[in-house]
């Protein structure tokens, strides 16, 4: 295969990184390869907070359930969606905007995500580690509130970005059988199970934190609770009502 498809399966997070620096050419290079990223209708409903302030960073590891790699790797970015310009930038035309509807919800938050997911395959391609932080979102409205955020746009995740100083195992993903389906949806619970049998031998065999689970066992935490149940409301106060 290709290389840039080698590149994209050797994904693995990154939670340690040295003190190296990243040039700011090549984050400016990383967001401009984001925007690149295809996007619904041309709306570009994203927008990416730099956190340099180091109090804050510090205090966003905090909010993000004490994840101390945020406030110590090379840079940190927090991925927004913004509908705040799109919709203003109508609104100068003289155009009758309708706000809040659930389709913004889901068109902000899908540009936002693959914008980022580029900029993540880009440093990646520069030998740059990263690690996604959706732990933002169980503090949106206080570290909406340290960033400064307006009404219409909201935290969707953070990125930890900074040169590696870890060499975790790639972890393995579902038999792309259990993915792919052809024409028509089909079951997959034998998939699931041989690669719950996968992933036991992954954890019992990774460097970093080995453990004696498997792939349905972990997704416990996700699923035997309400996750983050203030996300809605939020949401809604942030001018995203789901209408
Ligand atoms: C949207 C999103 C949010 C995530 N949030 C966190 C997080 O808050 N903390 C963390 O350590 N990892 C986080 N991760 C990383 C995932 O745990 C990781 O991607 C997954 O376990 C697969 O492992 P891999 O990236 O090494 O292949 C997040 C990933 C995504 C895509």
């Amino acid at each position: 295969m290709n290389d840039v498809i080698e590149l994209l399966k050797s994904h693995r997070s990154i939670r340690k990184f040295s003190d190296r620096p990243i040039p700011r050419e090549t984050l400016l290079e990383l967001i401009k390869a984001g925007q690149g990223a295809a996007t619904s209708s041309h709306v570009q409903a994203y927008t990416v907070i730099h956190v340099k302030n180091q109090a804050n960073r510090e205090q966003i590891a905090e909010l993000a359930g004490g994840q101390g790699y945020i406030a110590t790797c090379a840079d940190f970015l927090v991925f927004c969606a913004d509908m705040k310009r799109p919709t203003e930038a109508s609104e100068r035309t003289g155009a009758n905007v309708v706000r809040g509807m659930t389709e913004q919800l889901l068109v902000a938050t899908v540009d936002t995500a693959l914008m980022a997911q580029n900029v993540v395959v880009a440093a990646e391609s520069e030998g740059l580690g990263i690690c996604y932080i959706g732990g933002i979102r169980n503090n949106p409205q206080a570290v909406s509130d340290l960033l400064r955020l307006p009404a219409h746009v909201y935290p969707v995740f953070g990125l930890c970005l900074g040169y590696p100083e870890d060499e975790p195992e790639v972890k393995p993903r579902l038999p792309v059988e259990a993915v792919l389906k052809e024409d028509y949806y089909t079951e997959d619970s034998e998939q699931v199970k041989a690669f719950d049998t996968t992933m036991q031998a992954y954890y019992q065999a990774r460097s970093n934190s080995n453990k004696d689970t498997d792939w349905s066992h972990n997704l416990t935490p996700l699923f035997d609770n309400k996750l983050r149940p203030h996300m809605r409301d939020f949401l809604i106060k942030r001018g995203f009502e789901m209408k």
